[in-house]
This record gives structure tokens, sequence and C-alpha cells, in this order.
């Protein structure tokens, strides 16, 4: 399978990945031809991408780091949630609890982690989203950094509710399609401390967790908000959710901004780890994350494009490719570990 713009899906092609709609409703199932009035619902939908299965991308698998009904049943929890008017109750924690406990469980299972972009978000459920996956990405920051079981469920916790403050901002500053002013921004601003309020009175959470929701925003030089903390002062559980949460949003589209490629990304939380980040979590992060995720369409230095086999996680810029197209666009079959062959390098991304 690969994944692939809506507007670029060939002729024939079969889905790969079920779509779910925003409220977490099947809007396509797995194995579907895709028709051309399929492809429209989809855009009409706010999916600009999918995953397909077709003769280019054949054998290629990618998966995700934790198991997809898992992924899913934590997106609808957040769900339920963040489109709720109030977080009172505790039996909301309960189940968060349960799924973090379950996340973490299935990461400290897996016996190599690579962390692969396999979620794809719309406008509409991108909070949602976020949060499952800002948990899971700091969970694997954490586990790089040695912490025990019982941290890293604390971890996930508050990293799966690092945004509940937004419950407490008017919905039409937060669905602002345009830019926010000043007075709008100072608003967005308190749900770092609003969320932190929140958490703090449910009782469900230790301190640590529920400091993420207020610190997640804080920036290692002292340039972040809400109280311009500086290195060591920001507690280390929002120091690493803070990564997470600029990555997965930057890989996303959003309302104002289209999103950057995943290497961009990559490039951009490395060079900026010196200012923004903790640079021993930075190093820890891109650890585990993938610079080409599989299933990508690359343009190499020959002109060839290709297609993400399968990463390396010693030269994560060197993956194996499977050459599709040579310079003159003519149908081409052969793979390349680029980790041997150190004449062919990546240079870009590309539709394929
Ligand atoms: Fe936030």
């Amino acid at each position: 399978m690969r994944r692939v713009r809506v507007d670029s899906v060939p002729v024939g092609a079969k889905l790969a990945r079920t779509v779910f709609s925003s409220d977490g409703g099947v809007l396509l199932i797995q194995g579907v031809e895709l028709k051309e009035c399929y492809l429209e619902l989809l855009s009409k939908r706010g999916i600009n991408e999918i995953y397909i299965e077709d003769d280019l991308s054949e054998g290629i698998e990618v998966h995700d780091v934790v198991n997809e009904n898992t992924r899913n049943e934590a997106v609808a929890l957040v769900r339920d949630i963040m489109t709720g008017y109030s977080f009172s109750d505790a039996v909301d924690v309960e189940h968060v609890k349960a799924i973090v406990n379950r996340i973490v469980d299935e990461l400290l299972a897996n016996d190599d982690i690579l962390y692969n972009l396999t979620e794809i978000k719309t406008v509409d459920d991108y909070t949602f989203k976020h949060s499952v996956s800002v948990c899971i990405l700091s969970i694997i920051t954490g586990i790089g950094m040695g912490f025990d079981t019982t941290q890293l469920r604390e971890l996930g916790l508050g990293a799966i509710l690092h945004d509940i403050g937004k419950l407490c901002i008017p919905r039409e500053i937060l669905k602002k399609p345009s830019q926010l002013t000043m007075e709008e921004f100072e608003e967005i601003k308190k749900h770092t401390i609003l969320g932190y309020e929140l958490l703090k009175k449910s009782g469900q959470l230790c301190l640590a967790s529920s400091y993420i929701a207020l610190g997640h925003h804080e920036r290692y030089d002292g340039s972040g908000y809400p109280f311009r903390l500086k290195n060591e002062e920001i507690q280390i559980y929002a120091r690493i959710a803070a990564v997470a949460d600029v990555y997965d949003a930057l890989t996303s589209d959003r309302v104002y901004r289209k999103k950057l490629k995943a290497h961009e990304v990559y490039e951009y939380i490395t060079s900026l780890g010196i200012h923004h980040f903790d640079p021993a979590v930075v190093e820890n992060f891109v650890r585990f994350v993938t610079v080409y995720p599989v299933g990508t369409g690359v343009l190499l230095n020959t002109r060839e494009r290709a297609i993400v086999v399968r990463n390396n996680r010693k030269l994560p810029t060197r993956p194996l490719v499977r050459v599709v197209y040579d310079e003159n666009m003519k149908r081409r079959t052969k793979e390349i570990d680029l980790s041997e062959d150190t004449s062919i390098f990546i240079v870009d991304t590309c539709e394929i």
C-alpha cells in the first residue's frame, strides 16, 4: 500500500485502509475500488489523503505502532470528552486511564518501535486524533528515556489530555478559520492554565500528569507560555509532550495552513532542538520517528521516483525504496537499499 493525495489516485486503485468520518463512522471500507464519486465524497469531507493498494505498491505494508482498534477507541473517547461541555466525571478519567494503559502495554510489547505517520486527519477530527498521536509519541519518547511503566502511564495520561483546557475556550475562537486577533490568541493561551485546573479539580490524576496541560506550550529557551519557564523549570513530561505536540501539528493539515512534509518537520524539530525543545528529548524523539514514512513517494537524485518500503533505523534518511518510474517516467521495478548504495539519495517527497 502507499499514501497518496485524493486528487492523485490512479484509476482502478483499491482503498487499502478504511476511512472514517470525523464522527467516527465508517465512510469507505478497506478493499473498495475507488471510483470518481467516492473520491469526490472524500474531498467534500475534508479528507485529502488515503492509503491505496495498486500494482506499484504491492507487498508494501504500513504498520502502526499500536493496534488500529486501540487507536480508534482512544480517538472515540477523546472525541466524547472534547465534544462534551464538561469534564466532571471520574468515569471519564477511568476510561482514559484504561486506554492509555493499553497503549503503554502495546508499545512496551513492541520490540522495534518505529513511528510511521499513519493517521490521516481532517480539519474536523484533528483535535481528537492529534491528542492520541501526542500520547503515543510521548510514550515512545519516554520509553527511549528509560521511564518505568508507572511513569509511562502518567506521561501518556497527561499527554492525551494535554489540550483538555480547550473545553473552556469559546468554540467560535477555536474554530475560527482566519487568523486570530491578539485578544483571541490571549484567550486561547488560557487553555493551559484552565486545563491544569480542570485536571487538578478532578482529583483523578497525579500532579505530574496534570502539569502537561499547564506546561506543553512552554519553550526550553523561555519563549513559551503561560509562564515563560526555561530549561529544567519546565517539568519533564511537559518537555516531552511539547515536541510530540509540535511534530504532530506540523504534519497535519490545519484550517489556516497546509501540513509540512514529514522530512521537513523532522529537520525543523532537530534544528530548533537547541532553542525550543530539550535537546535530550529531541534526541530520543527522533530515534523512533521515521523521516520518510513507509508508503511515501520519493524523488531520488537520479530523478527516478520510488516508494519507501522499509526504514533503516541506523540511517533514517536512507530507507529501502522501490523505484517505480525512471527519469523519463517509464515504468520500472527495482528495489534499492539506500543504506548500501550511497551514491543515490532522496531529494524530496513526491506524488507518484
Ligand atoms: Fe495546547
